[in-house]
Order: C-alpha cells, then structure tokens, then sequence
C-alpha cells in the first residue's frame, strides 16, 4: 500500500492493520509525555486547499507525537496562488525529501492525481464529495470501542484483543443528512460495510446522490425509519458551502423534518452512539442536547476527535515506514 486514497479500494486487511495500529497507539495519547521516536527524521507535509481544524491539527500532532517532522503549507501564501499547478506541487514537495503529503482539495480525484503526480506516499484528507479515509476509519474505531469492545469490557474500553478481528457484523448504522457532499458518508460507507455492519442513509431528495443506488446502503428520506433499531446515528454537516442555491427550500423545514433531537432518536436502540464528523452546524443538523449528550445520550463526538489522532499515527507510521516499534 503506496498512499491511502480511499476505503472503497482499500484491501479490509489493510483497513484491520490500520485500526489494530491505531487501537495500539492510543496507549500513548493516555501517557503524560507524548512522544515516541518512531518516525525520527522523517517529514509529512500538509497540503490543505480547504479549510480544516481537526484533520490538519490532528495529522500533526500524529506526525510530532511519533517524531516526525510536520509542515504544513498556507495554499494562499504558496506558489499555488501565482498559479502553480497540482502535478508541479506535488513535484516540488517531494524535491523537498518530504517523506509523505496529505492532501486536502475540493475537486473530487484530486488525491489520486496527486498519488500519480509522486513517488512518495499521499494521503487523502478529504477531496471534494469523493473520500475522506482517515474520518472513516475514526469512525468505525470509535464505534468498535463503544459498540463492540466496551459492551465486551467496560472496565477497559478501548482495550483491544489483539487476537480478535475488526469486525462490525449485527450493527446497523444510519447516516442522516447532507449525504450529496459527503465525501465523510462515502468513506463510511464503504469501511462499514466491509466489516460487516448495515448502513442506512437518510437525507432530504435533494440532498441524495444518484450514484447511491450502487451502493451498498438503504436509502430511506424518512428520519424515523432511519432511526428505527439503530445502533449508531451519525450526522453530517449540512455543506452549505458546495451547495448550489435552491438545494434546500427551507433551512427551518430542514432542520424540523431531519434534524436530529432527544426525541427522534427515541426510536432507535436505547444505547443509541451518536457521532458527527464536526464542525458541527448546532441547531441545525443536530440539537444541543444530543452534540452535548445531555439526559443520558451517548455522543461520542469528542472521542472521534481523539481517535483521529491515532488513526493518523497508524497511517503515517504504516505509509512511512515507521521503525520496528522496539524503541517505543
Ligand atoms: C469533514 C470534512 O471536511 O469532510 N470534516 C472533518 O474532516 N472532520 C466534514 C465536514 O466538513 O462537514
């Protein structure tokens, strides 16, 4: 595995040795001193055309805490802004010895070309409505510990049998909201499924995809039947940045018909693990109360943040070749 493009044509081996790493790893975000040589001389630069908080901040911390050297690009003070082209960036950054880039960019395929452009290892942080892997895979460790491991063992969440596979079979996933600009819907989908568990979408008609009908999803615009049974109900930003006027007739009707409340998830299991991917549009997609976990709502949303950073460790250390581990 040269890059991490996408979870639709990433091998399920691969995607249960980037989780197992990352299940690993989160032992060391619980030490007081974070850092481990492992990737001592090597360095990841951030190439971010879109705006970002968590996955950029996260990709470096992951880079820092294991001892590698981070950079990050500011697009509008590059060469990029005297028109600078992808395939010359991308030459560029690895002329610089960059050991691995991770790509942000709003064309849908960017990451791929980027992967055609180097030799070095690209990471894909999110191109367009297309993929964003390494959310996908916080994702599904997040639920792994609160749906699988932590129902196992409560007394140690997050502890892993190494001996154990991934493996999400029985769980049914429902997925609400923007899902035409999600590229965080298509990463889970795709990682989801392939460990077995069932994933609804449910969105307004306008806000559905029509390649969704390839793929393995059921579709419903009916928020209850969504909801009904699940064991996980994540949310997604309403994208109003890539939406074309006239998407949404009403953002109030949205919000009254898909917004997700202490009273719609009454129907799902009582257990229910709400996520979102962030940032989160509050009073809108999501109440205050559920983003909060108020009244007994298990939202899992700053768990996700903190097992972004060890799923970044995973995929930088497995990308850039990280040491035998011997020295951690
Ligand atoms: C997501 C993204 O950028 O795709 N955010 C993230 O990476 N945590 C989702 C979003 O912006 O809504």
């Amino acid at each position: 595995m040269k890059d991490l493009l996408g979870l639709q044509q990433t091998d399920i081996s691969d995607i249960r040795r980037i989780l197992e790493t990352a299940s690993n790893f989160k032992e060391i975000l619980a030490r007081p001193v974070k850092k481990v040589p492992t990737l001592r001389g090597r360095s990841m630069i951030t190439l971010f055309y879109e705006s970002s908080t968590r996955t950029r901040t996260s990709f470096e911390l992951a880079a820092k805490i294991m001892s590698a050297e981070a950079i990050n690009i500011a697009v509008a003070q590059s060469s990029i802004s005297k028109g600078e082209s992808l395939k010359d960036t991308l030459r560029t950054l690895q002329s610089l010895t960059a050991d691995c880039v991770v790509i942000r960019h709003p064309s849908s395929g960017a990451a791929e070309m980027a992967a055609e452009y180097a030799d070095i290892p690209i990471i894909n942080a999110g191109d367009g409505r297309h993929e964003h892997p390494t959310q996908g895979l916080l994702d599904i460790l997040t639920i792994w510990q609160h749906k699988v491991v932590g129902r196992e063992d409560e007394t140690y969440p997050g502890v892993i049998n190494p001996n154990r596979p991934f493996d999400l079979t029985g769980l049914t996933v429902a997925i609400i909201g923007d899902l035409a600009h999600s590229r965080v819907a298509r990463s889970n989908v795709w990682g989801l499924t392939k460990l077995g568990a069932k994933v609804r979408w449910c969105g307004p008609k306008t806000l559905v995809p029509v390649e969704c009908e390839r793929l393995p999803i059921t579709l419903t615009h009916s928020l209850e039947e969504a909801m009904t049974g699940a064991d996980v109900v994540m949310v997604l930003r309403l994208q109003l940045e890539r939406q074309e006027k006239g998407l949404l007739p009403s953002l109030r009707e949205y919000c009254k018909i898909w917004g997700v409340t202490p009273k719609s998830l009454q129907v799902a299991k009582p257990d229910v693990l709400v996520m979102h991917p962030g940032p989160m549009n509050r009073g809108i997609e999501i109440s205050a109360d559920v983003a909060d976990g108020v009244g007994g709502i298990r939202a899992a949303i700053e768990d996700q943040v903190t097992n972004g950073v060890a799923v970044r460790m995973a995929c930088l250390y497995l990308l850039m070749g990280g040491g035998s581990g011997d020295d951690e």
